[in-house]
C-alpha cells in the first residue's frame, strides 16, 4: 500500500478520466459497448464487477489474466481508488475501469441483466444482528444483484468470517441463487487458480481459513 489518507487522491484520479469514471450512470445499459470500444475486444464482452474492491490487487490481476473480460471495480474512497489506479496503470490494462461509487446505488449504474459476474471479497461482516441488513450478502442486496445479473450469471463470494459465511449461504438460497461451489478452506489445495486480495493475504498469513462460494442465478 503506498497511499494513506492522501488529500491529493481526488485530484490525481480525476486526471485519469478514461479509467476512473465519476459519472458511471451515463454508461448504464451500455457497458459492453463501452468496454468493447475501450479494450478493442469482441462485441459481447462479459462484464464482471467487484463490489468494495479495496486497493485493486484482485481486479488488476484478473484483468491481466482475462483480457477478453471487462472488469469494473467499485469502491467509495478516493485514496483506495488511487491505489487500484496505480496497479491498472502499471499493468497497462485497458479492460479495467474504476468507479468511485456507493454500492447502495448499484441499480443506477447497471441495467437489468447487464452483468455476468459480481465479486464480493472480504466485505465488512457487520457481526451485530441489528446491523445484518448492511451485510453485502443480505437478501436485500442479493435480490438487487440478481436483477442486474443475466440468467446464469453468478456471484463469487469470499470471507474470513464463518458467521457471515453461514448467514450468506442461507441468504443466497432464499434469494433465487443455486450454490454451485462451496469451501470452508480455500487454501486446501483444491483451488490452485485462486487470485487473492489484499485482505485475503493478511488473513492467510495469520493462519485464518478462507470461505468461498459461487452462486448462480437460476
Ligand atoms: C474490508 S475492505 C475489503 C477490500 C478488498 N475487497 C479486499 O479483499 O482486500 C471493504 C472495502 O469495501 C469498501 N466499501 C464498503 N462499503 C462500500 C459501499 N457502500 N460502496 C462502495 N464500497 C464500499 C470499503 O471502502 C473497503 O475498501
Amino acid at each position: 500500500m503506498r497511499v494513506r489518507n492522501n488529500p491529493k487522491a481526488l485530484g490525481i484520479i480525476q486526471q485519469y478520466d478514461d479509467i476512473v469514471l465519476f459519472r458511471p450512470e451515463k454508461h448504464k445499459g451500455k457497458w459492453k459497448e463501452f468496454m468493447t470500444w475501450k479494450n478493442d475486444s469482441k462485441p459481447d464482452v462479459p462484464i464482471h464487477a467487484e463490489l468494495g474492491m479495496g486497493r485493486g490487487k484482485f481486479i488488476s490481476t484478473m484483468g491481466l489474466l482475462n483480457k477478453g473480460i471487462g472488469f469494473i471495480g467499485i469502491d467509495l474512497r478516493y485514496e483506495i481508488i488511487l491505489s487500484a489506479l496505480e496497479k491498472v496503470l502499471e499493468r497497462e490494462l485497458r479492460n479495467v475501469l474504476l468507479l468511485p461509487y456507493n454500492i447502495l446505488n448499484l441499480g443506477d449504474v447497471f441495467e437489468i441483466s447487464e452483468v455476468d459476474c459480481f465479486y464480493i471479497n472480504f466485505c465488512d461482516p457487520w457481526p451485530k444482528v441489528r446491523h445484518s441488513k448492511r451485510r453485502l450478502t443480505h437478501r436485500l442486496f442479493l435480490e438487487k444483484y440478481r436483477t442486474l445479473l443475466k440468467d446464469g450469471g453468478r456471484v463469487e463470494f469470499k470471507t474470513d468470517s464463518r458467521e457471515l459465511f453461514d448467514f450468506s449461504i442461507n441468504e443466497f438460497r432464499e434469494s433465487g441463487f443455486e450454490i454451485v461451489d462451496l469451501t470452508y478452506d480455500l487454501q486446501s489445495g483444491n483451488y490452485p487458480g485462486n487470485i487473492t486480495t489484499e485482505y485475503e493475504e493478511k488473513f492467510i498469513n495469520n493462519g485464518i481459513k478462507i470461505n468461498r462460494l459461487e452462486a448462480v442465478k437460476r
